[in-house]
Protein backbone atom coordinates (compact mmCIF):
# COMPACT_ATOMS: atom_id res chain seq x y z
CA UNK A 1 0.00 0.00 0.00
CA UNK A 2 1.88 3.20 -1.27
CA UNK A 3 1.11 6.55 1.00
CA UNK A 4 2.36 9.08 -2.03
CA UNK A 5 -1.09 9.42 -3.82
CA UNK A 6 -1.18 12.68 -5.25
CA UNK A 7 -4.07 15.34 -4.64
CA UNK A 8 -6.69 15.44 -7.15
CA UNK A 9 -5.78 18.37 -9.49
CA UNK A 10 -8.46 19.85 -11.14
CA UNK A 11 -9.22 22.79 -13.40
CA UNK A 12 -12.60 23.01 -12.03
CA UNK A 13 -12.73 25.47 -8.74
CA UNK A 14 -16.48 24.28 -7.86
CA UNK A 15 -19.22 22.42 -8.64
CA UNK A 16 -19.67 22.05 -12.71
CA UNK A 17 -21.97 25.28 -14.51
CA UNK A 18 -23.32 22.43 -15.96
CA UNK A 19 -23.94 20.17 -14.01
CA UNK A 20 -27.89 20.98 -13.21
CA UNK A 21 -28.58 20.95 -17.12
CA UNK A 22 -26.71 17.69 -17.60
CA UNK A 23 -28.61 15.74 -14.76
CA UNK A 24 -32.25 17.57 -16.12
CA UNK A 25 -31.12 15.95 -19.73
CA UNK A 26 -30.07 12.66 -18.77
CA UNK A 27 -33.84 12.54 -16.61
CA UNK A 28 -35.88 13.34 -19.24
CA UNK A 29 -34.23 11.27 -22.20
CA UNK A 30 -34.61 7.97 -22.39
CA UNK A 31 -30.85 5.81 -22.43
CA UNK A 32 -31.16 3.92 -25.39
CA UNK A 33 -27.69 1.86 -25.83
CA UNK A 34 -28.63 -1.87 -26.03
CA UNK A 35 -27.36 -4.07 -22.93
CA UNK A 36 -24.67 -6.36 -24.13
CA UNK A 37 -24.66 -9.63 -24.03
CA UNK A 38 -21.98 -10.79 -21.43
CA UNK A 39 -23.30 -8.40 -19.20
CA UNK A 40 -26.77 -10.22 -19.26
CA UNK A 41 -24.55 -13.18 -18.59
CA UNK A 42 -22.57 -11.70 -15.61
CA UNK A 43 -26.02 -10.43 -14.26
CA UNK A 44 -28.05 -13.93 -14.00
CA UNK A 45 -24.75 -15.15 -12.97
CA UNK A 46 -24.47 -13.26 -9.58
CA UNK A 47 -28.70 -12.91 -9.37
CA UNK A 48 -28.14 -16.80 -9.01
CA UNK A 49 -25.56 -16.72 -6.53
CA UNK A 50 -27.66 -14.35 -4.73
CA UNK A 51 -30.60 -16.71 -5.20
CA UNK A 52 -29.04 -19.91 -3.73
CA UNK A 53 -28.00 -18.14 -0.72
CA UNK A 54 -31.91 -17.60 -0.02
CA UNK A 55 -32.13 -14.22 -1.59
CA UNK A 56 -31.31 -11.86 1.39
CA UNK A 57 -31.03 -8.17 1.31
CA UNK A 58 -28.99 -6.73 -1.24
CA UNK A 59 -25.57 -4.62 -1.10
CA UNK A 60 -24.27 -3.48 -4.39
CA UNK A 61 -20.83 -2.43 -4.31
CA UNK A 62 -20.02 -0.50 -7.85
CA UNK A 63 -16.40 -0.49 -9.24
CA UNK A 64 -15.28 -3.07 -6.56
CA UNK A 65 -11.59 -2.90 -7.74
CA UNK A 66 -10.08 -5.59 -6.28
CA UNK A 67 -13.17 -6.56 -4.57
CA UNK A 68 -11.93 -5.67 -0.69
CA UNK A 69 -14.51 -4.08 0.10
CA UNK A 70 -17.05 -6.69 -1.12
CA UNK A 71 -15.33 -8.94 0.61
CA UNK A 72 -15.42 -6.32 3.89
CA UNK A 73 -18.93 -5.71 2.95
CA UNK A 74 -20.36 -8.99 3.62
CA UNK A 75 -18.05 -9.72 6.76
CA UNK A 76 -19.93 -6.21 8.34
CA UNK A 77 -23.15 -7.45 7.03
CA UNK A 78 -23.61 -11.21 7.54
CA UNK A 79 -27.65 -11.31 6.81
CA UNK A 80 -27.25 -9.48 3.30
CA UNK A 81 -25.67 -10.71 0.08
CA UNK A 82 -22.89 -8.57 -1.61
CA UNK A 83 -22.47 -8.09 -5.24
CA UNK A 84 -19.10 -6.67 -6.74
CA UNK A 85 -18.85 -5.57 -9.94
CA UNK A 86 -15.71 -4.49 -11.94
CA UNK A 87 -15.23 -3.93 -15.63
CA UNK A 88 -11.63 -4.90 -15.56
CA UNK A 89 -10.44 -8.60 -15.57
CA UNK A 90 -6.95 -7.60 -14.50
CA UNK A 91 -7.90 -6.10 -11.14
CA UNK A 92 -10.79 -8.45 -9.83
CA UNK A 93 -7.87 -11.26 -10.94
CA UNK A 94 -5.46 -9.52 -8.15
CA UNK A 95 -4.93 -12.58 -4.90
CA UNK A 96 -6.44 -10.73 -1.76
CA UNK A 97 -4.83 -11.85 1.46
CA UNK A 98 -7.95 -12.21 2.97
CA UNK A 99 -7.64 -13.75 6.72
CA UNK A 100 -9.48 -16.95 7.48
CA UNK A 101 -12.43 -18.42 5.10
CA UNK A 102 -14.09 -16.33 2.29
CA UNK A 103 -17.58 -14.79 3.13
CA UNK A 104 -20.02 -17.19 0.98
CA UNK A 105 -22.42 -14.03 1.18
CA UNK A 106 -20.61 -12.48 -1.43
CA UNK A 107 -19.66 -12.49 -5.01
CA UNK A 108 -17.04 -10.46 -7.55
CA UNK A 109 -18.22 -10.32 -11.54
CA UNK A 110 -16.48 -8.57 -14.11
CA UNK A 111 -19.14 -6.50 -16.40
CA UNK A 112 -19.98 -3.17 -17.08
CA UNK A 113 -21.69 -1.72 -13.71
CA UNK A 114 -24.22 0.47 -16.36
CA UNK A 115 -25.69 -2.34 -17.76
CA UNK A 116 -25.72 -4.24 -15.12
CA UNK A 117 -27.76 -1.12 -12.97
CA UNK A 118 -29.61 -1.28 -16.17
CA UNK A 119 -30.60 -5.12 -15.60
CA UNK A 120 -31.31 -4.27 -12.05
CA UNK A 121 -33.90 -2.01 -12.94
CA UNK A 122 -35.64 -4.23 -15.74
CA UNK A 123 -35.67 -6.82 -12.88
CA UNK A 124 -37.51 -5.00 -10.23
CA UNK A 125 -34.12 -5.78 -8.11
CA UNK A 126 -33.49 -3.30 -5.70
CA UNK A 127 -30.27 -2.90 -3.40
CA UNK A 128 -30.71 -2.44 0.62
CA UNK A 129 -27.43 -0.71 0.21
CA UNK A 130 -25.30 0.58 -2.65
CA UNK A 131 -21.90 2.15 -2.73
CA UNK A 132 -19.91 3.54 -5.18
CA UNK A 133 -16.27 3.62 -3.35
CA UNK A 134 -13.68 6.41 -5.32
CA UNK A 135 -14.92 6.08 -8.47
CA UNK A 136 -12.49 7.08 -11.07
CA UNK A 137 -12.72 11.74 -10.29
CA UNK A 138 -12.26 12.41 -14.46
CA UNK A 139 -11.55 16.12 -12.84
CA UNK A 140 -11.37 17.68 -15.98
CA UNK A 141 -13.84 19.85 -16.29
CA UNK A 142 -14.46 18.77 -19.80
CA UNK A 143 -15.10 14.94 -18.23
CA UNK A 144 -18.15 16.15 -16.56
CA UNK A 145 -19.79 13.18 -18.39
CA UNK A 146 -17.64 10.83 -17.72
CA UNK A 147 -18.03 11.40 -13.68
CA UNK A 148 -21.60 9.12 -12.25
CA UNK A 149 -23.84 12.26 -11.87
CA UNK A 150 -22.85 13.37 -15.20
CA UNK A 151 -23.46 10.15 -16.67
CA UNK A 152 -26.63 9.42 -18.72
CA UNK A 153 -27.40 6.17 -15.99
CA UNK A 154 -27.31 8.32 -13.04
CA UNK A 155 -31.04 8.67 -12.97
CA UNK A 156 -31.15 4.87 -13.06
CA UNK A 157 -28.62 4.72 -9.93
CA UNK A 158 -30.74 6.97 -8.19
CA UNK A 159 -34.20 5.38 -8.84
CA UNK A 160 -32.78 1.51 -7.67
CA UNK A 161 -33.23 3.19 -3.84
CA UNK A 162 -31.82 1.89 -0.93
CA UNK A 163 -29.27 3.43 1.10
CA UNK A 164 -26.89 5.04 -1.41
CA UNK A 165 -23.39 5.97 -0.38
CA UNK A 166 -20.40 7.37 -2.61
CA UNK A 167 -16.85 8.18 -1.22
CA UNK A 168 -13.95 9.94 -2.90
CA UNK A 169 -11.19 12.29 -2.09
CA UNK A 170 -11.86 15.03 -4.67
CA UNK A 171 -14.24 17.60 -2.54
CA UNK A 172 -16.24 18.77 -5.62
CA UNK A 173 -16.71 15.08 -6.73
CA UNK A 174 -18.93 14.41 -3.85
CA UNK A 175 -20.35 17.88 -3.47
CA UNK A 176 -21.90 17.39 -7.43
CA UNK A 177 -22.99 14.08 -6.77
CA UNK A 178 -25.06 15.19 -3.93
CA UNK A 179 -26.49 18.34 -5.54
CA UNK A 180 -27.20 15.64 -8.56
CA UNK A 181 -29.50 13.42 -5.83
CA UNK A 182 -31.18 16.56 -4.75
CA UNK A 183 -31.87 17.55 -8.11
CA UNK A 184 -33.74 14.13 -8.71
CA UNK A 185 -35.45 13.62 -5.67
CA UNK A 186 -36.07 16.26 -3.90
CA UNK A 187 -34.37 14.77 -0.41
CA UNK A 188 -31.65 16.86 0.90
CA UNK A 189 -28.58 15.15 0.03
CA UNK A 190 -25.19 16.53 1.76
CA UNK A 191 -21.30 16.10 1.54
CA UNK A 192 -19.32 15.20 4.94
CA UNK A 193 -16.10 14.95 5.55
CA UNK A 194 -14.90 11.82 7.25
CA UNK A 195 -12.12 9.38 8.75
CA UNK A 196 -12.19 5.92 8.55
CA UNK A 197 -11.65 3.87 11.91
CA UNK A 198 -8.20 3.44 12.84
CA UNK A 199 -6.94 0.61 10.76
CA UNK A 200 -10.48 -0.70 9.25
CA UNK A 201 -10.68 1.54 5.73
CA UNK A 202 -13.68 -0.23 3.97
CA UNK A 203 -11.31 -0.30 0.32
CA UNK A 204 -7.49 -0.12 -0.69
CA UNK A 205 -8.00 3.52 -2.57
CA UNK A 206 -9.96 4.43 0.51
CA UNK A 207 -6.55 3.11 2.67
CA UNK A 208 -4.10 4.48 0.23
CA UNK A 209 -5.79 8.09 0.41
CA UNK A 210 -6.03 8.22 3.86
CA UNK A 211 -2.13 7.15 4.20
CA UNK A 212 -1.76 9.67 2.14
CA UNK A 213 -3.09 12.39 4.05
CA UNK A 214 -6.02 13.26 1.78
CA UNK A 215 -9.90 14.27 2.71
CA UNK A 216 -12.04 11.92 2.48
CA UNK A 217 -15.74 12.75 1.18
CA UNK A 218 -18.64 11.07 0.86
CA UNK A 219 -22.55 11.55 0.19
CA UNK A 220 -24.71 8.97 2.25
CA UNK A 221 -28.45 9.23 1.42
CA UNK A 222 -31.23 7.20 2.10
CA UNK A 223 -33.89 7.28 -1.13
CA UNK A 224 -37.22 6.52 -1.56
CA UNK A 225 -37.94 3.17 -1.90
CA UNK A 226 -38.82 1.90 -5.93
CA UNK A 227 -42.17 1.66 -6.62
CA UNK A 228 -43.90 -1.81 -7.23
CA UNK A 229 -39.83 -3.05 -6.30
CA UNK A 230 -39.64 -6.64 -6.12
CA UNK A 231 -37.18 -6.18 -3.53
CA UNK A 232 -34.96 -9.08 -3.02
CA UNK A 233 -37.63 -11.42 -4.78
CA UNK A 234 -36.97 -10.33 -8.43
CA UNK A 235 -37.48 -12.88 -10.86
CA UNK A 236 -35.15 -13.31 -13.82
C1 LIG B 1 -10.51 4.24 -8.60
S1 LIG B 1 -10.98 2.57 -8.71
C2 LIG B 1 -11.73 2.27 -7.10
C3 LIG B 1 -11.79 0.81 -6.77
C4 LIG B 1 -12.42 0.48 -5.41
N1 LIG B 1 -13.81 0.88 -5.37
C5 LIG B 1 -11.67 1.07 -4.26
O1 LIG B 1 -12.19 1.99 -3.63
O2 LIG B 1 -10.57 0.59 -3.96
C6 LIG B 1 -12.42 2.65 -9.76
C7 LIG B 1 -12.87 1.30 -10.24
O3 LIG B 1 -14.06 1.46 -10.99
C8 LIG B 1 -14.03 0.52 -12.07
N2 LIG B 1 -14.95 1.00 -13.11
C9 LIG B 1 -14.94 2.19 -13.74
N3 LIG B 1 -15.94 2.26 -14.65
C10 LIG B 1 -16.61 1.06 -14.58
C11 LIG B 1 -17.72 0.51 -15.27
N4 LIG B 1 -18.38 1.21 -16.22
N5 LIG B 1 -18.11 -0.73 -14.96
C12 LIG B 1 -17.46 -1.46 -14.00
N6 LIG B 1 -16.39 -0.98 -13.32
C13 LIG B 1 -15.97 0.26 -13.59
C14 LIG B 1 -12.58 0.50 -12.49
O4 LIG B 1 -12.25 -0.69 -13.22
C15 LIG B 1 -11.87 0.59 -11.15
O5 LIG B 1 -11.58 -0.69 -10.63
Amino acid sequence: MHANSRAVSSNQPDIHEHLAATVRKHATSPFLKPVAAHAEQAFAQAISAWRSQGSPPLVVDAGCGVGLSTLRLAAQYPQSFVIGIDQSADRLGRTLHWQGDLPRNQITVRTDVVDFWRLMTAHRIHPERHYLLYPNPWPKKRHLGRRWHGHPVFPTIVALGGLLECRSNWRIYIDEFAHAVCQLTGVAATCESFTPEPGAPLSPFEEKYAASGHGLWRCRISLPPAPASEGSHGAL
